[in-house]
């Protein structure tokens, strides 16, 4: 483990690139960008520079925000926590994150005219890198809200505030949904479900209407000209990104390794390839069993005399084989029964990417208020079922928000899992702040049992991706 001074130093070495290349034009394709783990890469599968001066860098609404506001190069093309407290520190909570349209903890009852109020205004955002999602209950919805208990104010019950991390603008191409809720990606917003049939159709056209709403939410602008629209998503969808470097390993594509972005985009992918559910589903259009061995990156390095390539691949066989008994997960047990055993790669099963390769909202219970992680920052949720009068509470209701199904409360998408080392904190509510809370997450959840060493080798082995 790094030291807490060598972390910082790292963060502020990558800020401070960050800001250098503000003026620059462009960045050089594959330049390796620091974290507190090593270095990460974004390949342009065009082979050019990274153009720093389209519409994804430009302000194109009335706030002063642009897509990178949010979507940085150096944090994994999303912010980590760590890099917005500093980038608060260094313009005194005025750069244009900092905006009370979401920004904010509420967007009420705050005052943001000095200091003192900018920096408990925007203190989830600088603690947990999470922007607050509000979003209207769906009209005909099978449940009421009974309450919000919002530690900041926010209490509407016809618009809710959730609070979710930004997610990579980047390694587009595998995505089978849009946005944590899939609202992007979903018939009641006027989008396209994501098919095997229709990719990549629906895929571009999702990610045009997802660059306007960003427009017209994020930065409180007019929707953007179909020019920008097409060059947003042309920009973003030619990012391939992976962490290369690793500080104890060194290189991650080396001595028979293939970690590193020019793989990565390589990596063949459809919707489905390998969905985990019996293929009696259909959900991998050529019926071809699941695979457990998600991740075939690291196989080389087993049994390396240097220890720390020893442990990723120890952590990457952990990944691939751990048995995992699934109880309690909304969009597997309550379809497949009451337990199910598994591997992490049940629920991210796309080869070498490891996000779902199926639409497949699940609820692990990261959201849920008995989460074993600390979650006590965020508002509690109650709904009622309007046919039974159940009532459960959460803080926050995921996709049950588009769909307005009771069954969908909860329930989110698995994100990809590459470039994770450059943007803690981890999961839709930053509840993890490190790899190793998110290993001891799902140790507790699924009483994995593992032992101290199985748990560092796990996140040393995602630090890598
Ligand atoms: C104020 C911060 C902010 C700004 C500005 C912003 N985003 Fe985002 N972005 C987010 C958040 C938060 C999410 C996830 C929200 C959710 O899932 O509910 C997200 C999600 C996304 C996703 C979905 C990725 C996936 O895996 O589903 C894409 C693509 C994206 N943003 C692109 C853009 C583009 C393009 C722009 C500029 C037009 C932009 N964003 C501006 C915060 C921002
Ligand atoms: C039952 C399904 C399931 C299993 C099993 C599972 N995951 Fe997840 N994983 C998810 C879902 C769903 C999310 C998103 C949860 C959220 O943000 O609320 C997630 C999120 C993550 C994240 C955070 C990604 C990010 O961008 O913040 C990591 C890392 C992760 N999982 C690793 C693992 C590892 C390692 C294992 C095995 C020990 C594992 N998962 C097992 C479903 C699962």
């Amino acid at each position: 483990m790094r030291s807490r001074v060598e972390m910082c130093l790292v963060t502020i070495a990558a800020s401070t690139a960050l800001m250098q290349h503000a003026a620059a034009q462009s960045l050089p394709n594959l330049l390796p960008l620091p974290n507190p783990s090593g270095f990460l890469e974004t390949y342009n599968t065009n082979n050019q520079p990274l153009d720093l001066t389209g519409p994804f860098f430009q302000s194109l609404g009335t706030n002063g925000r642009s897509c990178s506001s949010c979507h940085l190069p150096t944090e994994g093309w999303t912010v980590s926590a760590a890099e917005v407290a500093l980038r608060f520190l260094f313009t005194q909570g005025l750069d244009p994150i900092f905006r009370t349209v979401d920004g904010s903890n509420c967007d009420h009852n705050i005052d943001t005219s000095t200091l003192e109020g900018r920096a408990s205004a925007y203190s989830l955002l600088t603690s947990r890198g999470l922007i607050r999602i509000a979003l209207a209950v769906p009209a005909g919805a099978e449940f009421t809200v009974v309450s919000v208990n919002n530690p900041y104010g926010c209490n509407e019950t016809t618009t809710l505030s959730m609070y979710r991390r930004p997610l990579p603008a980047t390694n587009l191409r595998f995505l089978s949904t849009v946005m944590l809720d899939g609202r992007e990606s979903s018939p009641q917003t006027g989008t396209e479900k994501i098919t095997y049939q229709t990719n990549p159709g629906d895929l571009i056209f999702d990610l045009g209407h997802q660059a306007t709403d960003a427009t017209t939410t994020h930065a409180q602008g007019a929707p953007p000209t179909a020019q920008q629209v097409e060059e947003i998503v042309n920009f973003e969808t030619s990012l391939s990104t992976a962490q290369a470097i690793d500080f104890q390993a060194g290189a991650l594509s080396a001595g028979g390794a293939s970690g590193g972005p020019i793989t990565l985009a390589a990596q063949p992918f459809f919707v489905g390839i390998n969905d985990s559910f019996p293929s009696s589903f259909g959900f991998n259009p050529t019926g071809q069993a699941f695979n457990a061995m998600i991740f075939n990156l690291y196989a080389a390095w087993a049994g390396s005399s240097q220890a720390a390539k020893a442990s990723i691949a120890r952590g990457e066989a952990l990944f691939n084989s751990l048995s995992i008994t699934i109880t309690g997960v909304a969009g597997i047990n309550d379809v497949l029964g009451p337990s199910v055993t598994g591997t992490c790669g049940t629920c991210h099963d796309s080869p070498n990417v490891g996000n779902h390769s199926y639409p497949a909202p699940l609820n692990i219970g990261v959201g849920d208020l008995n989460s074993p992680l600390d979650v006590s920052y965020l508002p509690v949720i109650t709904l009622m079922n309007n046919t039974t009068g159940e009532v459960v509470s959460t803080t926050d209701p995921g996709r049950a928000m588009v769909t307005g199904l009771w069954a969908d409360i909860g329930k989110v998408k698995g994100p990809i899992l590459r470039g994770l080392a450059a943007r803690a904190p981890y999961f839709h509510n930053g509840s993890a702040q490190t790899l190793a809370e998110v290993v001891t997450f799902y140790n507790k959840r699924f009483n994995l049992n593992l032992s101290g060493q199985q748990q560092a080798d796990l996140a040393a082995f995602l630090a890598t991706l």
